[in-house]
């Protein structure tokens, strides 16, 4: 496909001090944008400047929530190469959340490729300090011109960038999290395990109630028996119980985090022993009691690892590793964050030199 470029006449000023970035706040100058219709399907791809959108205010993906969305980053490595991590599956789960949400699918390959590009053009923005990186968010909306519930006629791709710094200001410091056993994320045959906005819209009251609580996030119980465990915030969740690591399974409600599947072969190279299975709440209190419940952590792009420190059930408030970031946590988010930002041989080929 031809992809047709606009460079912008008026570039903003970057940001002077990179400690300050906070997280997807600022945008760089351009970004990618390609249409569908059904006469011509996906065409008209484009790097034009940054800038507004405009759009019907009928527009489906106004109205009735036709958008679906991706998360990940490029980073300066010290070899001064700028580097993505796994971008191939991040536009295959945008692909699998087009079919959940009846998007028509994108040329991964050719959406690899015009990021490139993208990120070539505003290769400046990528910012260097230790901890940033610039944050890649490419989304799909419904824009036919319609109030009928019905899947729309029209998209627009589009992919933005945004030098950031940590996602939480508090950094690697284990965070407090409250087990949410009322409101639930997402229920299996739901759109829990698709990346599409319906499904932060509606995590957003639990997080509100457990922030006013002084809790971080919430752990999200399965929305049948609300006992099984499932993600923590928007990320997915990791428990150390004795000699075993356990993550729950892919349940059909959970998004299949590339976090987490790099977590997952990371500690079996290192030859833990990972289960991918049910995990009742219950269980997690039976080791709390019996100390076998060593360390607990969120995995996810924007914070990569975030240590749990405390856990709140009910009454229950369980402290973890004496509020500390555990072994484990913390060799896997320096081999993370290694292979990520090229400290260390990428022994599992997942880092992706752009330039
Ligand atoms: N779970 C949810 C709900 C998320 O939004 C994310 C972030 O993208 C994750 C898990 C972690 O996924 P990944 O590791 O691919 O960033
Ligand atoms: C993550 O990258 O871990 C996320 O959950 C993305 C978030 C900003 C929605």
């Amino acid at each position: 496909m031809n992809l047709k470029i606009e460079l912008s006449q008026n570039r903003k000023p970057k940001p002077t001090d990179e400690s300050q970035l906070g997280f997807g706040k600022i945008f760089t100058d351009h970004m990618f944008m390609m249409d569908y219709t059904i006469e011509k399907g996906w065409h008209d791809a484009r790097i034009i400047p940054y800038g507004l959108i405009s759009m019907d205010p009928a527009a489906t993906c106004l109205h009735y929530g036709q958008e679906i969305f991706e998360g990940l980053k490029a980073y300066y490595a010290e070899d001064g190469s700028i580097r993505l991590f796994r971008p191939e599956e991040n536009f295959k789960r945008l692909n699998d959340s087009c079919e959940r949400i009846c998007i028509p699918k994108i040329d991964e390959a050719f959406a690899l490729e015009a990021l490139i590009k993208l990120i070539e053009i505003d290769a400046d923005w990528v910012p260097h300090q230790d901890g940033t990186s610039l944050y890649i968010r490419p989304f799909i909306i419904g824009t036919e011109t319609s109030l009928g519930a019905h899947s729309s006629t029209r998209y627009q791709f589009i992919i933005i960038l945004s030098p950031s710094g940590a996602y939480y200001a508090t950094g690697l410091n284990p965070v407090k999290i409250y087990v949410e056993t009322d409101f639930v994320r997402a229920v299996r045959g739901g759109t829990g395990a698709a990346k599409t906005g319906g499904n932060y819209a509606a995590s957003l009251k639990a997080q509100d109630m457990a922030g006013e609580q002084g809790y971080s996030q919430v752990l999200w119980l399965d929305g049948v028996n609300r006992r099984y465990i499932e993600e923590v915030g928007a990320m997915n969740v990791f428990f150390v119980i004795g000699d075993e690591i356990v993550t729950p399974e892919l349940s059909g409600s959970i998004l299949p985090g590339i976090t987490r599947k790099s977590a997952i072969e990371i500690l079996k190279s290192w030859g833990y022993q990972v289960s991918e299975r049910r995990l009742d709440i219950q269980e997690l209190v039976d080791a709390y009691h019996a100390k076998t419940l060593k360390e607990a952590f969120g995995t996810g792009t924007a914070a990569v690892i975030s240590p749990i420190g405390e856990l709140k059930y009910h009454d229950l408030l369980m402290n973890i590793n004496n509020n500390q970031i555990g072994e484990i946590s913390q060799r896997l988010y320096d081999t993370l964050t290694g292979i990520q930002w090229g400290k260390i041989p990428d022994d599992f080929g997942w880092s992706y030199r752009v330039k």
